[in-house]
C-alpha cells in the first residue's frame, strides 16, 4: 500500500490507524450486518456512538460542564451565520480581521448585524496578529469574533484577547484540538472537522449554555443552536459517519496522551521546518516570528518560476499538496495533528535537496 504525506490545509490526512480501524469495522459495525452508514441515527448503536464522541472532546479539551457540544452540518462557513443570528442582542458585534476567512465572517456577518473591525493585520497583507486591545472592544457589542489560526496565511493568535464581559467567538477550524486550551476563555467555539476532527460535512459547535435560545426571530431552526442542544444533535439526520470517524479521531488523540502529547509533538514538527526556513539562504517563511502558526507553514523561493518545479519534484517524493493558496502563492505545508514526525522530516530532506540543486 502507498501512503503519500498530505500537507493538504483541509480535507487533510488522518490517522492511518484510524482509517484502518474504520476499514475493518466497515462492512459489519458491531455484530449489526450493517455499516455505521447504514445504522439509523436513532439507533442504540448510533447514539453510543455519538455519546462517547461528544464524551471524548469534553475530556480532551477540558470543557466545562455549563457548555454544549453540538455537532452540525454546514461547515464553518454556516456558523458564520449562525453565530450572529443567535448571539444578536444590540445588534452589533466586534471582528478581528486576520485573513480570508476572517473577511468572510465578517461578510455574511453584516447580512444581519452591524460588524466594526477593531483589528486587522491587511496593511501587511496578514502576515502577522494584530494587537486586541481590550480598549478598543466595544462594551456594547453582542461579542467578539476572532480566528485563531488562519490557514490560508499561516498566522495564529499565541495569545487569546481577554474580551471581559463580552463573548468571545472563535473560529477555530484549523487548530483546534492541536493544542491544550483554556474553554473558558471562550463563549462559542466553532471548527469544521475537516482538519483536526474527522472528514468534511461535520461541524463541531462549543457553546456556553447561557447563549442559546436567544436566536433572533429571522434565524432559520437549522441555524438556530437551541435546535441541536435540545435534541442532542439529533433533531434531524446528522452527518452520521463524520461523527463516527471523530470519535475514532478522539480515541486516537486519548490514547496517544491527548492535547498535552499533541501540543508538544506539533510544536517539535512546526520547530524543525520553522529552524530550517531560519537557517536557509534559499526559502522564506513570510509570517512574523511571534504569530506563527503552528499547523500551517506558507514559504516562499526567491524565483517564484520555480514553484512549480518544486511542486513536481515534491509529489515525485510522495510529499503531496504542497502549494500555496491561490491568494498568497508560494508554498504551504498543512501539518495538522495526523502528519506524523517524519513526514516533516521527508519535507526537510527533500527541500534541502532542492535548495542544492537550484541555488
Ligand atoms: C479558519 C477557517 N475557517 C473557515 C473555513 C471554512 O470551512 P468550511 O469549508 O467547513 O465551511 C476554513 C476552511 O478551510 C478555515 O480554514
Amino acid at each position: 500500500m502507498k501512503r503519500v504525506h498530505n500537507f493538504s490545509a483541509g480535507p487533510s490526512m488522518l490517522p492511518l490507524e484510524v482509517l484502518e480501524k474504520a476499514q475493518a469495522e466497515l462492512p459489519n459495525y458491531k455484530d449489526s450486518g450493517m455499516s455505521v452508514m447504514e445504522l439509523s441515527h436513532r439507533s442504540g448503536l448510533f447514539t453510543d456512538i455519538i455519546t462517547e464522541a461528544e464524551k471524548l472532546l469534553r475530556e480532551l479539551m477540558n470543557i466545562p460542564d455549563n457548555y454544549k457540544v453540538l455537532f452540525v452540518q454546514g461547515g464553518a462557513s454556516q456558523q458564520f451565520a449562525a453565530v450572529p443570528l443567535n448571539l444578536k442582542k444590540n445588534g452589533k458585534a466586534d471582528y478581528v480581521n486576520t485573513g480570508s476567512w476572517s473577511k468572510k465572517a465578517m461578510k455574511e456577518a453584516k447580512k444581519f448585524i452591524e460588524v466594526n473591525e477593531i483589528a486587522s493585520s491587511e496593511d501587511e497583507n496578514f502576515t502577522y496578529i494584530p494587537e486586541v486591545s481590550t480598549s478598543t472592544i466595544d462594551p456594547e457589542a453582542d461579542y467578539v469574533h476572532i480566528t485563531t489560526n488562519n490557514t490560508i496565511e499561516g498566522t495564529a493568535f499565541c495569545e487569546i484577547p481577554n474580551t471581559g464581559n463580552v463573548p468571545l467567538v472563535a473560529d477555530m477550524s484549523s487548530n483546534i484540538l492541536s493544542e491544550e486550551i483554556d474553554v473558558s476563555k471562550f463563549s462559542v467555539i466553532y471548527a469544521g472537522a475537516q482538519k483536526n476532527i474527522g472528514p468534511a460535512g461535520l461541524t463541531v459547535v462549543i457553546i456556553r449554555d447561557d447563549l442559546i435560545g436567544n436566536a433572533s426571530e429571522q434565524c432559520p431552526t437549522m441555524l438556530d443552536y437551541q435546535t441541536h442542544s435540545e435534541s442532542g444533535s439529533l433533531y434531524n439526520t446528522p452527518p452520521t459517519f463524520g461523527v463516527y470517524i471523530a470519535k475514532l479521531v478522539f480515541e486516537w488523540l486519548k490514547e496517544l496522551g491527548g492535547l498535552k502529547e499533541m501540543q508538544a509533538r506539533n510544536e517539535k514538527k512546526a520547530g524543525l521546518l520553522y529552524d530550517y526556513l531560519a537557517q536557509s539562504d534559499f526559502y522564506r517563511s513570510p509570517v512574523k516570528e511571534d504569530s506563527r502558526s503552528l499547523m500551517n507553514i506558507p514559504f516562499v523561493i526567491p524565483d517564484h518560476d520555480l514553484d512549480a518545479a518544486f511542486i513536481k519534484a515534491a509529489q515525485a517524493e510522495g510529499l503531496e499538496t504542497l502549494k500555496g493558496h491561490r491568494s498568497v502563492g508560494g508554498m504551504r505545508a498543512s501539518i495538522y495533528n495526523a502528519m506524523p514526525v517524519q513526514g516533516v522530516e521527508d519535507l526537510i530532506t527533500f527541500m534541502q535537496k532542492f535548495e542544492k540543486e537550484h541555488q
